[in-house]
């Protein structure tokens, strides 16, 4: 494993940013956060991704990055306004980054760039490896062009890994911190049928997959950052009743949530199914913290 040197972070203020910041200092790398913002440190650099500016004199040095900014998937009504800022500030902000680390005179060696599993789309029990094809719908498109947005850092002879997120299990925020709320009023339970998969990874592992892409340098393209494990909608409100030590009765109605959230949101993202295997990190011998539900919940919650 090649040490790294200097490090910069996109999305350093976001739920996975914040941690993995801390974790690469730790293990004494010198952390560079981009921020949209004028910057109010030494180890702060800006950029506009939506006015297309970058520092690039504050880039020089560094030797990899970790890309993780995006307007939040999950917050608010997705308007069409909404749709356009989820895709344009992962789709320009990738070219502008990728192509500014393409100009740099001494270039990174790695560029670990977020995807999400949102590329394969609703796919219902079908197991999906990194080189299953990519899906239908909204965010399957937007996953396509940002990944499709590296292009210019890996033809500049960067190595690029696009990191296929599932969803993130944290305390201090993200999904479910959602969805413990209606269980600890005692009104939890399991949507529709309950027979949709949903790929999870705690906050700890996703941090340390990331840490594992930017030093193992033999990984390059997608890799699904996901437990070993997804469960169905059905196991993870019975783990979740348990670990809450709250009731499970009754089951939410998908039209509920189409009416509540909206029905494209609510169709690819909390009612779709997505059965994800982390097939390279298995691969490569990635270690999980949490590779099972139930443990996992008790460690977040
Ligand atoms: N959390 C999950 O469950 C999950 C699942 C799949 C994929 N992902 C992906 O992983 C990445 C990190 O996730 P996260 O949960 O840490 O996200 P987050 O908490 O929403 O943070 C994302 C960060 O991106 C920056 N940002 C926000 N709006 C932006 C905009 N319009 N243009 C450019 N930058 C913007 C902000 O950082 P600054 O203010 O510091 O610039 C923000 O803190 C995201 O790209 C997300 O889509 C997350």
């Amino acid at each position: 494993m090649a040490q790294l040197g200097k490090i910069a972070v996109t999305g350093a203020s976001g739920l996975v940013g914040r941690r993995l910041v801390a974790v690469l200092r730790d293990r004494g790398y010198q952390v560079l956060r981009l921020v949209r913002r004028a910057p109010a440190s030494d180890d702060e650099a800006r950029w506009n991704p939506s006015e297309g500016t970058i520092d690039l004199e504050g880039l020089s040095g560094v030797t990899g990055v970790i890309h993780l900014a995006g307007d939040n998937v999950a917050s608010g009504r997705w308007t069409e306004a909404k749709k356009a800022k989820i895709r344009d500030s992962r789709v320009h902000g990738t070219e502008l980054l990728a192509g500014a680390l393409a100009k740099l005179s001494s270039k990174p060696k790695v560029m670990v760039s977020a995807s999400a599993i949102g590329y394969y789309g609703p796919r219902g029990d079908e197991e999906l490896l990194e080189t299953s094809p990519s899906g239908t719908g909204f965010l399957a498109s937007v996953c396509r062009e940002w990944e499709g947005a590296t292009r210019a850092a890996e033809d500049a002879g960067v190595r690029v890994v696009h990191a296929r997120i599932g969803v993130v299990f944290a305390k201090e925020g993200g999904a479910l911190a959602k969805m413990k709320t209606p269980f600890m009023l005692g009104v939890g339970g399991r949507v529709g049928d309950g027979s949709q998969y949903m790929s999870w990874i705690t906050l700890d592992d996703v941090v340390a997959a990331l840490v594992f892409a930017l030093e193992d340098e033999t990984l390059e393209g997608p890799v699904n950052l996901v437990a070993p494990t997804p469960v169905t909608n059905a196991e993870l409100t019975k783990s979740l009743g348990r670990v809450l030590k709250r009731p499970t009765v009754l089951p939410v109605p998908k039209f509920a949530l189409r009416l509540g959230a909206g029905a494209q949101m609510a169709d690819e993202m909390l009612i779709a199914s997505t059965r994800v295997v982390p097939a390279v990190l298995k691969g490569r011998g990635f270690h999980w913290e949490h590779p099972t539900l139930e443990p996992a919940l008790r460690s977040v919650l």
